[in-house]
């Protein structure tokens, strides 16, 4: 981690490589404007601007021009972002979170980088050093000697503002970076190449990351998994030569007034087995533990936090693969906890790994139940590559998730789980089939998964299968590759769930 300081000295004068301003345009007028931070002086502003308007600038969001330092500012390059217009209403924490987010993605070369922002809250400079810190993530662990150049992570970020030594800014500024210290820690995961990270080394990972921290974890290998009956984790692993693994968290600190369980699906690679995936379909298929990542981050970041909230977090850990020993279209599991599944497509597995998660974290008897997968392609048919699926069965906690996901600037919406498509999930012979209706798919694996759920308990499932991984170019503070979604907004529920008490 890149480390990120608080100044309250004048930007103009912190002889560092690039100073970096926002640019905004007000109302019908399009004269740009360079907002006022407080910070540089209005002569430098209005030189700033007038440079700007010179090149033609643009205030547009995420916009971004470089020009040479105006006389007194000591950096050796001014970088422009678009903030948009200040009239508008979305002109906030996640606006300055984006704009920042996509100047620091954009800058090579390790760059000393000092931002000069307008922020009238704790929240927004939190806002601005997170979105920093989050366009600071660069993936290098596996560049060779190759000649594409990678993208060298900046050397030190200083985020300038009056309030610089005031102790609600600090903390807000301490939280917002504890949380996307956790969120690169997620994207790493995600961007590990499947032969890096198998169950074992997902386990592993987890595994040292909680040495300094509260947090109790224990791993059921392929061994305790076949002694404890987890036949959904096992029917997925079976055909690979890497074995399965169910990694278990607590955080559970005095006092708390919640608890909580997170499950993820976390298969570090889904070849679709002996359904098995188009070649194209297979290229990102290391995404597929991108909930069990979000889980165990967020779980960290809780932790560090001292959030005051009991967490059990369950991660499914499998590889999804075909071979002489996989599990075929019209086998029968028996997953943890007795129900039996009609594996009719090898390709649906991960409500399969869940399915043993969610009963085992339904016997820790939480108060709230939150899963998240990437599990189904038709999640990005209904909502696209940005949008996250939310269902559940209670009302409070889908709107509490969504709530907390307008904080975070992530994006989660509310799906229904129809009542009339769970029979499409009915099997012949066993409980219940793995696969129902195509239409509405990602409404069918919701509702598979709520077979699952202990009854009376508030559950969440959401589906991250498009945000989890961006297959385009970056944007806002979202990088190519894993983009470690969801960590925010579960850290986000987790304080606010246990700020209000509700339980
Ligand atoms: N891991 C995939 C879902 C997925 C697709 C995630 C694209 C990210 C990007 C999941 O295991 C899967 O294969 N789902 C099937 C389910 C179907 C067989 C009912 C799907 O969506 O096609
Ligand atoms: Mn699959
Ligand atoms: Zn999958």
């Amino acid at each position: 981690m890149r480390p990120l300081t608080l100044s309250a000295s004048n930007p103009a004068e912190l002889a560092d490589d690039v100073l970096v301003v926002g640019v905004t345009t007000k109302g019908s007028n399009d004269r740009l404007i360079v907002p006022d931070d407080k910070m540089l002086s209005r002569t430098i502003r209005r030189a700033i601007e007038s440079s700007l308007t010179m090149v033609g600038a643009s205030a547009k969001p995420e916009q971004l021009t470089k020009i040479p330092p105006v006389a007194g500012v000591s950096a050796e390059m001014i970088l422009a972002v678009g903030l948009g217009d200040m009239s508008e209403k979305d002109f906030g924490p996640e606006n300055l979170r984006r704009a920042v987010g996509r100047a620091v993605l954009e800058l090579t070369d390790n760059p000393r980088i000092v931002i000069s922002l307008p922020a009238k809250t704790p929240d927004e400079v939190a806002a601005i050093a997170q979105g920093a810190l989050l366009g600071a993530y660069r993936f290098e662990d596996f560049r060779g000697v190759g000649t594409t150049k990678p993208k060298k992570a900046p050397r030190s970020i200083t985020v300038v503002t009056p309030e610089a030594s005031d102790r609600h800014t600090k903390e807000a500024v301490r939280r917002a970076a504890t949380v996307a210290k956790n969120v690169w820690f997620a994207r790493n995961l995600v961007n590990a190449p499947p032969s890096a990270l198998h169950p074992k080394e997902l386990a592993e990972a987890t595994q040292s990351a909680v040495a300094k921290l509260p947090i109790k974890c224990t791993v059921l290998d392929e061994r305790a998994l076949k002694r404890g009956a987890y036949g959904g984790i096992l029917g997925v692993g079976q055909g690979s030569a890497n074995p399965p693994r169910l990694i278990r968290m607590e955080y559970s600190p005095p006092r708390p007034k919640v608890h909580i369980a997170l499950v993820g699906k976390g298969i570090t690679f889904d070849s679709g087995g002996l359904s098995l995936k188009p070649p194209k379909a297979m290229e990102t298929m290391k995404c597929d533990m991108g909930g069990a990542a979000a889980v165990i981050a967020a779980t960290l970041a809780i932790a560090e936090l001292k959030i005051p909230a009991r967490v059990t977090t369950y991660a499914a850990c499998a590889e999804n693969m075909p071979s002489g020993t996989a599990q075929r279209p019209g086998d029968v599991l028996t997953t943890y906890g007795g129900k039996t599944i009609e594996v009719l497509n090898t390709d649906a597995e991960g409500r399969l790994v869940l399915a043993d998660a969610l009963v085992r974290a339904g016997e820790d008897e939480p108060d709230y139940i939150i899963d998240v997968a990437t599990l189904t392609g038709a999640q990005m048919v209904a909502l696209g590559s940005r949008v996250s699926g939310v269902m559940g069965n209670d009302a409070f906690v889908r709107e509490d998730i969504e709530r907390a996901s307008e904080t975070t600037g992530e994006q989660f919406w509310q799906m229904p789980l129809p009542k009339e498509l769970r029979k499409s999930l009915d099997s012949p012979i066993a409980d219940l089939a793995n696969i129902g209706d195509r239409m509405g798919g990602m409404l069918v694996a919701g509702l598979f998964l709520q077979e699952f759920i202990p009854k009376g308990t508030p559950w969440a499932h959401l589906d991250i299968a498009g945000p989890a991984f961006n297959e385009g170019e970056p944007h806002g503070y979202t990088p190519s590759g894993g983009t470690g979604v969801a960590v925010r907004t579960l850290v986000q529920f987790v304080r606010d769930t246990a700020d209000s008490n509700r339980t």
